[in-house]
């Protein structure tokens, strides 16, 4: 049945998800390594990259979301604005095992990502399927990070800004251009790649992050992303496209058709 089926997608863990990408080599090289977090796991994977992601398996809006850097001899972790130091490893686990509760977790390299105003961010890119089934990148939306915060989701402080505002201080015109094309190309082969081992997925929201170097990584696929967050744009066309497609695959209730509104003076006209 379709709609268990689609259930079965959207309850799907982040891990799932991941392994799922995977199995695509062009998408492949644009996921930061993900492992599942276990004492040894963290280590070696802060040994290797200095700086992680580690986040529930099943979380959403930031949630949960720590980040973890390792100095040279120093520990230290992010959870929400708080940010604790340590001067062993071992200490810091426990303080982090404390706080992650009975919850399983990934490891993920962290991103060093592109800053606003001083502010991290990072750009949601929808992807919908059409009326053919077809994928289609629909809008794309950049999301800033609250000063004090290491997650630019909305419902933890994030707030969200169209990418050309964030992109403009970086990156000339026609690069702009460039950039807008490739987060949109990584967007619809993430999805792709995402609906090849479940065919029934009709939206993907990726977050996608730039790092400093301007290179692209898939941070995370949202299979029931929110296609309303786009109204934040000033570009009332991009929320009518995403909202219009989120409409035809019966996601969101169909448009309420406007009752007539007479202004003041078509009143006066017309009496
Ligand atoms: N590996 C990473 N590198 C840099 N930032 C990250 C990384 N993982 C997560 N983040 C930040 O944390 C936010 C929330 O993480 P995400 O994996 O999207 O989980 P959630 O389901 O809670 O949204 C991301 O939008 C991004 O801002
Ligand atoms: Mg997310």
């Amino acid at each position: 049945m379709k709609t268990s089926a689609r259930k079965n997608v959207l309850s799907k863990s982040k891990w799932l998800k991941t392994k799922d990408i995977l199995k695509d080599p062009k998408v492949r090289k644009l996921v930061p390594e993900t492992r599942r977090m276990n004492e040894k796991l963290l280590r070696e994977m802060l040994r290797r990259y200095s700086m992680v992601y580690i986040k529930p398996e099943k979380g959403t809006y930031g949630k949960g979301v720590m980040r973890v850097e390792q100095g040279n001899g120093s520990y230290s972790y992010q959870r929400k604005e708080k940010k604790r130091m340590f001067d062993s490893f071992s200490s810091m686990y426990q303080s982090i095992v404390r706080n992650k509760r009975k919850r399983p977790y990934l490891v993920q390299k962290g991103i060093h990502l592109l800053k606003y105003k001083g502010r991290r961010f990072d750009i949601r890119v929808m992807v919908q399927r059409n009326r053919k089934r077809a994928w289609e990148m629909t809008g794309m939306i950049g999301r800033v990070a609250h000063p004090r915060k290491i997650v630019t989701n909305y419902h933890s402080g994030g707030k969200p800004t169209a990418v050309r505002t964030l992109l403009k201080p970086i990156v000339s015109g026609e690069n702009l251009f460039k950039i807008e094309k490739t987060l949109s190309k990584v967007g619809y082969d993430a999805a792709k790649a995402l609906s090849h081992t479940n065919p029934e997925l009709d939206m993907v929201g990726a977050d996608i992050g730039l790092d400093n170097r301007l290179r692209p990584w898939i941070i995370e696929l949202n299979t029931n992303p929110d296609p309303y967050f786009f109204r934040h744009l000033a570009d009332k066309s991009i929320a009518r496209k995403v909202l219009s497609y989120a409409r035809a695959l019966k996601r969101i209730p169909p448009a309420k058709s406007k009752p007539k509104r007479y202004s003041n003076r078509s009143l006066s006209r017309n009496t």
